[in-house]
């Protein structure tokens, strides 16, 4: 029988690491590269089917020997430099990363004719940009305002094209705010609720940017993982885009009194003014994804219970 591998990169990360507890079950390996900027090598399950390297996507003479030998089935994509702050402060650094290094991996794919099943690349809600309309739609105004953002949605182009132009099997998911267990805290540009969770369980002060009245689509991981397998073995999502959310949206101000009521204690908030490039809404319409059968679980009472009792 054939072995079926999965190579994940940033896979050591908060939804990479989420997504290889439920790739366990079915894969029988798991390639894992990551090089622990953000991610930690205690959140990937204990298993003899992980084979773990602690490496750059940008070392790139790793990465092709790595493909080539190994030849992995499914490629998820999830290695990059999350914060819009570094993408702001380090422009050329984070492209490396957000960009050359997955274009790098699509054309060691193409060169080498590697037999990869299905590749998806995972991008963010931050190429709309600030644009008012909501929800958006995949095919809602394009706006990317950020060095992050610019090479998120240029890699999806890259993804798109390398389907359409080399016949490579691929599809790209635009992220909402993904939150759960494994979201790491360290940033203040950080998802909220990852900051919120430590705040509540180590007592600390949150600081709330704004009146808590912006809204977003909170999407728990567990959802985000049911879409990523969705999406990696229904042939018709291909060569395309999807958003990864719920399509409901929450204030941040009813996330806390939720968090507040499932924690059973005060969260000590200070307010600041809003900061600055942070848009006031957002929301996602979730047609496309639903049309192949996706169905979020979780709102955010059982998302944010799951959360909390993943820190006791
Ligand atoms: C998210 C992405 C961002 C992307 C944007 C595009 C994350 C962490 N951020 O930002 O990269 O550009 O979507 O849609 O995935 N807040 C506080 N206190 C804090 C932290 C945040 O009040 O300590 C507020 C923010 O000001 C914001 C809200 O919480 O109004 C949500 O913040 P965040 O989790 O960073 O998500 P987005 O702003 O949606």
């Amino acid at each position: 029988k054939n072995m079926t591998k999965a190579l994940v990169t940033g896979g050591a990360g908060f939804i990479g690491s989420n997504l290889i507890e439920e790739l366990i079950k079915t894969m029988d390996e798991i390639i894992v590269v990551d090089d622990l900027s953000m991610g930690l090598k205690s959140n990937l399950p204990d298993s003899d089917k992980i084979t773990f390297y602690q490496e750059s996507i940008t070392n790139y003479d790793f990465m092709k020997e790595l493909l080539v030998s190994k030849k992995p089935d499914y490629i998820y994509l999830l290695a990059a430099v999350a914060s819009v702050a570094d993408s702001v402060a380090r422009p050329l650094e984070t492209h490396e990363i957000n960009q050359n290094a997955n274009l790098f991996i699509l054309e060691t794919i193409r060169t080498n004719n590697l037999p990869v099943k299905k590749i998806l690349f995972a991008s963010s809600a931050a190429v709309y940009g600030d644009d008012p309309e909501l929800p958006k739609q995949e095919s809602s105004q394009i706006k990317p305002l950020t060095p992050y953002a610019i090479d998120k949605f240029a890699t999806e182009r890259f993804v798109v094209d390398y389907g359409q132009l080399y016949g490579l099997n691929t599809v790209c998911v635009r992220f909402f705010n993904v939150y759960g267990p494994k979201q790491n805290p360290k940033s203040p540009y950080s998802g909220v609720l990852s900051i919120i969770s430590d705040a509540i369980s180590q007592n600390k002060t949150f600081t709330l940017f704004g009146d808590g009245s912006q809204t977003r689509d909170f999407v728990f991981v567990g959802d985000v993982i049911q879409a990523l397998l969705l999406l990696m073995r229904t042939p018709e999502a291909m060569h395309d885009v999807y958003n990864v959310a719920t399509g409901k949206t929450t204030s941040l101000k009813d996330v806390i009194k939720a968090y507040e009521n499932i924690a059973g204690k005060k969260l000590n908030v200070e307010y600041k003014d809003a900061r600055d490039g942070d848009i006031k809404d957002s929301a996602a319409d979730m047609t496309k994804l639903s049309n192949l059968g996706y169905k979020p679980q979780y709102d955010i009472q059982s998302g944010l219970n799951v959360y909390w009792q993943s820190l006791a």
